[in-house]
């Protein structure tokens, strides 16, 4: 994240690091020792101390991001904004597509991130968060020269339905996906039709909180959909010809891939 000066770090997967400033969460890394749990910790240290060690953002991201943890709206992590932080400063997209907006945090870090003249497009089901984001859009959306909030569009639906409506084939330079984990595989086809030549995609929320990598005998049978959905996904991504896919684990892994 960049960063809450405060000290409050968002919390998700972080069970006892509560409160923690930048320096005190690198002091915390050298509490923990690696036990049977210990590749649980390694992946709680690293994000702490990515954490700890990105600069802070913006002030009214660091806002918006406490107020939507603490409505308990679900938000990108911090290294996974480093991620399309970095990204943005590669592709330096002028049209942007995101799945899934919720209240509209991470399409105002990108529209930070990213030039100033590019455009952004963004999907939301729930009327009640696409109401918040508009409002967080005009709250604090960059302005144009006459004041005015430079308009984050925002589609309101079902993304699947959606999508299919948008008609500018190969127009967005960076599409994020960020939706309902088991609807990526009905969205794959229009984004690839939407995503221009040389653009990237990042899918959030690969892991399912390390769920993808057991077997799916060991899934719980209320997840055994969401995991079968998902893991349909990341192989069509592997394998579809017009991509280029590298899973990672970054946050709860991320999947990036280039459209040839
Ligand atoms: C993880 S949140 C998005 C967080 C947001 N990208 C951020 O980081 O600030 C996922 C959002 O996708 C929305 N969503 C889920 N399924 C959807 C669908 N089929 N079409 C559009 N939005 C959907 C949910 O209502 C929820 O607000």
């Amino acid at each position: 994240m960049s960063g809450v000066s405060d000290g409050t770090r968002r919390q998700e997967g972080l069970p006892g690091l509560t409160g923690l400033t930048d320096e005190s969460a690198l002091q915390n890394l050298t509490d923990y020792s690696p036990g049977e749990s210990g590749k649980a910790l390694d992946a709680m240290r690293m994000e702490v101390f990515v954490e700890a060690m990105t600069p802070p953002g913006p002030v009214h991201l660091q806002e918006l991001e406490q107020e939507a943890l603490a409505e308990g709206v679900p938000i990108i992590r911090p290294q996974t904004q480093n991620l399309i932080r970095f990204f943005l400063a590669v592709k330096r997209p002028a049209r942007i597509l995101e799945i899934g907006t919720a209240v509209g945090f991470s399409a105002l870090f990108m529209q930070y991130y990213a030039p100033a003249d590019c455009r952004i497009t963004t999907i939301e089901k729930d009327p009640q968060r696409a109401e918040k984001a508009r409002g967080n859009f005009i709250r604090y959306g960059r302005k144009n020269t006459c004041g005015r909030a430079e308009d984050i569009v925002l589609l309101e639906g079902d993304a699947a339905q959606v999508l299919g409506e948008i008609r500018e084939d190969s127009s967005f330079d960076l599409i994020f996906m960020d939706a309902a984990k088991g609807q990526y595989i009905r969205f794959l086809p229009d984004a690839l039709r939407l995503l221009s030549p040389g653009g990237i995609m990042i899918t959030d929320n690969i892991l399912q909180e390390g769920e993808i990598l057991t077997s799916r005998f060991a899934v719980t049978r209320r997840n055994r959909t969401i995991h079968a959905r998902m893991r349909a996904y990341l192989h069509a991504l592997m394998e579809e010809e017009q991509l280029e896919t590298l899973l990672l684990p970054t946050g709860d892994g991320a999947a990036v891939s280039l459209k040839r």
